[in-house]
């Protein structure tokens, strides 16, 4: 792939999903559209590159998100969130909170909020509370995957036995039959399309607990700060974000207390604001189109759109 489309391939990751490519890494990008270059026929990025910026409907956008994102992950990855989640939760609980609301801010396939509504139904003990979690990601592909709730008996392996047992069924009989998330474990999750890169998000708050985890890690400092501050907006006082152990966000998260590596608390004092007070300082390609935003439902690719879809 030659420098100049590397270039515009580069802007086009950065504009549409906050991805800042590096330097150098043409191939990788080469191996990453291989396959829906072959998909569509096309043999030259250059080709593929003109097939993307002259389609207006949007839809080769999403398929080249979908392509270029990193989506790795695993059930109960970096348990020590799910544990202090578990803590807190029941903190809140015994103090007489009723109303919770969770964000898994870029799901992938469902492992992370899966782990999390497990952890939380364990934690309630029975108790009846009215609990969400919003699970979103930008890739179509992976929000497919987690709203089928299937995995391979291989991704079941960092679930613990009984966990196993209560919340999944398997689907057929022999060894390796794959197995389905059960049904009390899903009602928890309200899955969505959304772009963390283009905040403010048509979300009113207050959250309890936000995952942003090991996606950061793709954002340039910009995007990163304009996301902790939309998150700082959402979040509860007392409320938590919890970030991957290897993403470094030193100097950038001067709103927040931090409580342990790679958790964070919104300061006790602040007040959780009703709206989003930062729209006006961020750059336009970054804006909710005012029509969008106030539109009444999640739009046919399930688009959080309208101002308090979440939480319901
Ligand atoms: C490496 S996975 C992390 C999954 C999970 N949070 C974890 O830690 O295991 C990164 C996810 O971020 C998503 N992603 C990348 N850019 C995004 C964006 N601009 N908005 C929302 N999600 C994004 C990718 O599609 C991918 O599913």
């Amino acid at each position: 792939m030659d420098r100049s489309t590397f270039n515009q391939f580069r802007r086009i990751a950065y504009d549409r999903c906050g991805i800042a490519l590096s330097e150098g890494k043409e191939a990788l990008l080469c191996a990453r559209l291989g396959k829906r270059m072959r998909a569509l026929g096309i043999r030259d990025p250059r080709a593929y590159l003109r097939h993307l910026t002259s389609d207006r409907s949007g839809q080769e956008a999403v398929h080249f998100v979908d392509a270029i994102s990193t989506n790795v992950t695993h059930f109960f990855r970096e348990p020590e969130h799910f544990r202090f989640a578990r803590d807190a939760f029941a903190k809140w609980l015994n103090e007489g909170q009723q109303r919770f609301r969770f964000w898994s801010a870029a799901c992938s396939s469902g492992e992370e909020p899966y782990s999390l509504a497990m952890t939380l139904l364990e934690a309630m003990n029975g108790q009846t509370v009215d609990l969400k979690i919003l699970a979103t990601d930008i890739s179509t592909r992976v929000l497919a995957q987690c709203r089928d709730g299937v995995y391979e008996k291989g991704k079941l392996k960092d679930v613990p036995a009984p966990l196993r047992e209560r919340y999944f069924q398997p689907l057929g009989k022999g060894p390796e039959a794959a197995f389905r998330v059960d049904g009390a474990v899903k009602d928890l999750l309200v899955i969505k399309r959304l772009n963390l890169a283009t905040p403010p998000f048509a979300m009113r708050g207050p959250l309890d607990i936000i995952f942003c985890r090991n996606v950061m890690i793709y954002f340039d400092t910009e995007a990163r700060k304009r996301l902790l501050d939309e998150m700082h907006r959402l979040l509860k006082p007392g409320g938590c974000l919890m970030v991957g152990h290897a993403e470094s966000l030193a100097g950038m998260m001067s709103d927040f207390k931090a409580l342990k590596p790679s958790i964070y608390v919104k300061q006790e004092g602040e007040r959780s604001l009703a709206e989003p007070t930062a729209r006006r300082r961020w750059p336009p390609c970054h804006r909710v189109v005012r029509g969008e935003a106030e539109s009444a439902t999640a739009n046919s690719q399930g688009v959080l759109q309208s101002p308090g879809a979440f939480p319901g």
